[in-house]
């Protein structure tokens, strides 16, 4: 695996920038942020855009898939590295999505068969680098939602074991919707 270097990485991301965002905070929400991602997280998810992209196994995104064709294994690395290096901006949790976010968030549901997000999310949703186990916190709410909708329906199927599909299968749009920006303001 190649070792990251975040100033390269950095004088890479010139056409990164149209969507993601000068430092990786996207300015609208139609595009994920990837500013502070854990570093093996990030370069996982251009190795499986590229896998995908080139007939393989991987993560499938039309528009990804355009960006990672020309990347070699050390611009990933370096990609990942910059945009881990840079922060995430906040985002703040409405009041009314406390309650019901944080019993499902960290308790998880027994009858339902739902392990609880905090396991692998960790308490401020901060993930997991060593586990390659994302991000939550400061992510756009809406591309929260896209996401486990598409784990929901099989769209998204590079979650390693299935992790992510057998929990998404289990929530209810209702629960989607809380957790999605209830997980933003971690
Ligand atoms: C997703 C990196 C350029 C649109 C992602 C993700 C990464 C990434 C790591 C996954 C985020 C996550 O899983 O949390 C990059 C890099 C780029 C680049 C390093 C430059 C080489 C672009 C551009 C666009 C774009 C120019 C728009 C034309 C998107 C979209 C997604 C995404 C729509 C979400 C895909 C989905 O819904 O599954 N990008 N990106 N990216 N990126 Fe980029
Ligand atoms: C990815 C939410 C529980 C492991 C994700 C993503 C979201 C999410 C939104 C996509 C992040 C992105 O694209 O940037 C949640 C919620 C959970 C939950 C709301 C509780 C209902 C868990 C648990 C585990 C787990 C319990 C471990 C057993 C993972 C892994 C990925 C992921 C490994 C990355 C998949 C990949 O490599 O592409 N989760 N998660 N999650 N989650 Fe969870």
């Amino acid at each position: 695996q190649a070792q990251g270097d975040a100033e390269a990485g950095k004088a890479k991301a010139a056409t990164c920038v149209a969507c993601h965002g000068n430092d990786g905070n996207s300015p609208t929400d139609m595009y994920p942020k990837i500013a502070g991602q854990h570093a093996s997280y990030l370069e996982k998810q251009l190795v499986e855009f590229k896998a995908a992209a080139t007939g393989g196994v991987g993560r499938a995104n039309a528009i990804m898939a355009g960006m990672v064709m020309g990347l070699s294994e050390q611009d990933m690395a370096d990609l990942a590295a910059y945009y881990a290096s840079e922060a995430i901006t906040p985002v703040a949790t409405p009041e009314e999505v406390i309650e019901a976010g944080e019993a499902l968030y960290r308790g998880g549901d027994l009858e339902r068969g739902i392990t609880a997000c905090i396991a692998c999310h960790s308490p401020r949703g901060e993930g997991l680098e060593s586990a390659k186990f994302p991000r939550l916190s400061g992510q756009h709410p809406a591309y929260i939602k896209a996401q486990l909708q598409a784990f929901r329906s099989g769209e998204r199927d590079n979650d390693p074991n299935g992790m992510m599909r057998d929990i998404a299968k289990k929530l209810t749009d209702a629960d989607i919707e809380v957790l999605s920006q209830y997980v933003a303001g971690l």
